[in-house]
């Protein structure tokens, strides 16, 4: 069984052929970073113009790479949302060309479904478990209970994580994507140096919120001459793992009520490549016996191969979509 999968719902424009046996025959990923490097974050709609360039070829290589002909394509797999919308008609449209004329089954996959189960494309991790979902779009607790069967325990009110630190990094003149500058800058820093507030803190559920933290490092680089960025890096570093162990506990202590026999938390999501953040976690995982699992990172941000997966996972459940399924810029897990 082979499965192509296509993402193009943000900045990377992604292609790749999966077997059922968890080998990735081919997987190609253009960045489109250089692209919106000097508008400090993603434009829709340049976005989706290098989506339209590159695709075309981008598959034709894949392909080639494998030694595959579409004919031995058993399904063609695409993020179908959520997303920049543009981005993901892009790509909607293409499976859809290639599935019609292979003759093959579409697959529309929700993009987060993705991230949510790449760690059983590359692990032998069986339902349920814990999925911190943390990256530029996203960040949310859920319970991942099986293909397509989610439950949100919490999510952001305001901004992702990595968004957080990709405005965070941009205040301070760093380059885009903010992530990995500042873990860099946040080791030569103190974690202690500031004392940033950690809303949401101190209830108990799995809601976050970074707004009023970004604000307030936004108001103490205002308000200091001769800042110090790596101890700002290191303090809003902390901060931010404090509040993920947080509500990170806090999802443990409900999971562990509805299903007592697991303890697998996984951490996905470009913000996942925080090796800081990643100890935080750990320590916590520690303390209830909870294990936890990170795909590496090149399959933590966004790919195909994730996409494909979902697709091998999906086909083998004889769960395939029609051709008249629309694109949505909004499609939350529980609606699967
Ligand atoms: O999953 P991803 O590639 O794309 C989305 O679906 O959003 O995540 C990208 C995000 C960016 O906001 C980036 O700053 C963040 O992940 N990121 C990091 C690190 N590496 C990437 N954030 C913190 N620390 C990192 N090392
Ligand atoms: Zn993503």
């Amino acid at each position: 069984m082979i499965v192509l999968g296509i993402e193009t719902s943000c900045d990377e424009t992604s292609v790749a052929l999966l077997n059922e046996r968890k080998e990735i025959l081919s997987l190609l990923t253009l960045s489109q970073l250089e692209e919106h490097k000097p508008f400090g974050g993603v434009v829709p709609e340049i976005a989706a113009r290098s989506h339209i360039e590159h695709i075309g070829d981008l598959i034709s290589k894949t392909l080639f790479n494998a030694k595959i002909s579409i004919e031995d394509v058993d399904a063609f797999a695409v993020t179908a949302g959520p997303g920049l919308i543009g981005g993901v008609i892009v790509g909607v449209m293409t499976a859809k060309a290639l599935a019609s004329v292979a003759k093959r089954p579409f697959i529309a996959v929700n993009h987060l479904e993705g991230h949510a189960l790449t760690v059983r494309l590359t692990s032998n991790i069986e339902f349920p478990y814990l999925l911190l979902l943390v990256s530029g779009g996203h960040c949310q607790i859920l319970e991942v209970l099986g293909v397509g069967k989610y439950k949100r325990l919490g999510t952001t009110l305001d901004d992702a994580v990595g968004e957080a630190f990709d405005k965070v990094a941009k205040m301070l003149g760093l380059n885009y994507p903010g992530g990995p500058e500042i873990e860099k800058l946040a080791r030569l820093g103190n974690i202690y140096a500031y004392d940033f507030p950690k809303p949401l803190l101190n209830q108990k559920n799995c809601d976050f919120s970074f707004a009023g933290l970004k604000t307030a490092v936004k108001r103490t680089i205002d308000q200091t001459d001769n800042i110090n960025k790596a101890d700002i890096c290191a303090s809003f570093q902390r901060v931010v793992a404090e509040i993920l162990c947080k509500k990170v506990e806090n999802a443990i202590e409900i999971f562990r009520l509805n299903y007592p026999h697991s303890n697998s938390l996984v951490i996905a999501g470009g913000v996942a490549a925080n090796l800081y953040i990643r100890e935080r976690l750990q320590s916590v995982l520690n303390q209830y016996g909870f294990e936890s699992y990170v795909p590496p990172v090149t399959l933590c941000t966004d790919n195909a191969a994730m996409i494909a997966w979902v697709g091998i996972e999906r086909l083998k459940l004889g769960l395939t979509n029609e051709l008249d399924f629309e694109p949505r810029s909004r499609w939350p897990l529980e609606e699967l």
